[in-house]
């Protein structure tokens, strides 16, 4: 275990659900951006410096991570292990962490798109081998009925599709029971504007890139003006959601992304097609911080 990443151990369901520092620090979405902020260089006093990090930020029923950070938005960059070599899943885990803020876990059922991966299991199995936040991007019919049980087996994030789900406040209620972070993804196709009045229960808001189902497509640059109208629509309204996209994030793309307020980046084939899946990362985030004056590095790289 890495314990750059202590503040998102596995903790059991019940003592998340309350909080305390360890379980705030999970559910605010504290990962390497933000907790390792002095235990960049870490030993074990890790979790001890996220949990003084994070305490002062932790609100109970809240989740309000751009306040712990003072308004300024972290550049974010979740590798996807859709795109990773599924022989050595658990290797693709490790070769970014103390890089990557979370990792990206796609989850399919052949219904809602037309391809079959990860599930409950993969996230059991991933807490098993690396302590980085999973961000469990669920694409897959009737979520209200799934998607509380990947927060209950450990996933600090878990995203249901607009176009799947049913009953919107019984379904994120039950994941954020949890004490995992809740998102909202649409479809290139789906509009934002038909979920104003949900976008509180939400944590973040996936805006899709591509069609969802399969990675190495092309960016869809049509959905820039929707990135952008996102970004206006939390600003004015003081919603404090990460902004995230998936499919097609790669040095070609991420800087457009980036300047139409883009803050969490999803990136399977860019990274996990790389010679170094690690310094993939460091690179996107790099060209995110150089395109977008409004996103600030990690905590750790701030610091040097
Ligand atoms: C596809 C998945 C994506 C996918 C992105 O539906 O949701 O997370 O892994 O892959 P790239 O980055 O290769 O487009
Ligand atoms: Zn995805």
């Amino acid at each position: 275990m890495n314990p750059c990443y202590g503040a998102n151990a596995p903790v059991p369901s019940r003592a998340r659900r309350r909080g305390g520092p360890v379980g705030a620090a999970r559910r605010a979405g504290l990962g390497v951006a933000e907790t390792a902020a002095g235990a960049w260089r870490c030993g074990c006093g890790a979790v001890a410096v996220a949990v003084a990090v994070a305490w002062p930020a932790w609100r109970d029923g809240g989740v309000h991570a751009l306040d712990t950070l003072g308004g300024v938005a972290i550049a974010q960059i979740y590798p996807s292990l859709l795109a990773a070599d599924f022989a050595r899943i658990a290797d693709a885990a490790l070769v970014v962490e103390g890089r990557a803020d979370w990792l990206h876990v796609d989850v399919m059922d052949y219904h809602f798109v037309p391809n079959l991966a990860f599930s409950g299991d993969t996230v059991t199995a991933l807490r098993s081998v690396t302590d980085i936040p999973l961000d469990c991007h669920l694409m897959i019919e009737d979520p209200d009925r799934w998607a509380p049980g990947f927060a209950e087996r450990g996933a600090a994030n878990v995203t249901i599709h607009a176009e799947a789900v049913d009953n919107l406040p019984a379904t994120t209620a039950a994941i954020r029971a949890e004490g995992a972070r809740t998102g909202l993804a649409v479809k290139p196709a789906t509009p934002v504007e038909h979920y104003l009045d949900d976008l509180h229960r939400f944590d973040l808001l996936l805006l899709m890139t591509i069609d969802p189902g399969f990675g190495g497509q092309k960016f869809m640059d049509s959905v820039l003006p929707k990135i952008e109208a996102a970004r206006r629509l939390l600003d004015e309204r003081d919603l404090d959601l990460w902004l995230q996209i998936d499919g097609g994030v790669n040095a070609e793309t991420i800087e457009r992304a980036a300047a139409a307020g883009v803050d969490v980046f999803v990136a399977g084939t860019a990274v996990y097609g790389a010679a170094d899946p690690a310094a993939a990362v460091e690179a996107l985030r790099a060209q995110a911080l150089r395109a977008a004056p409004r996103l600030r590095p990690p905590a750790r790289e701030a610091a040097g």
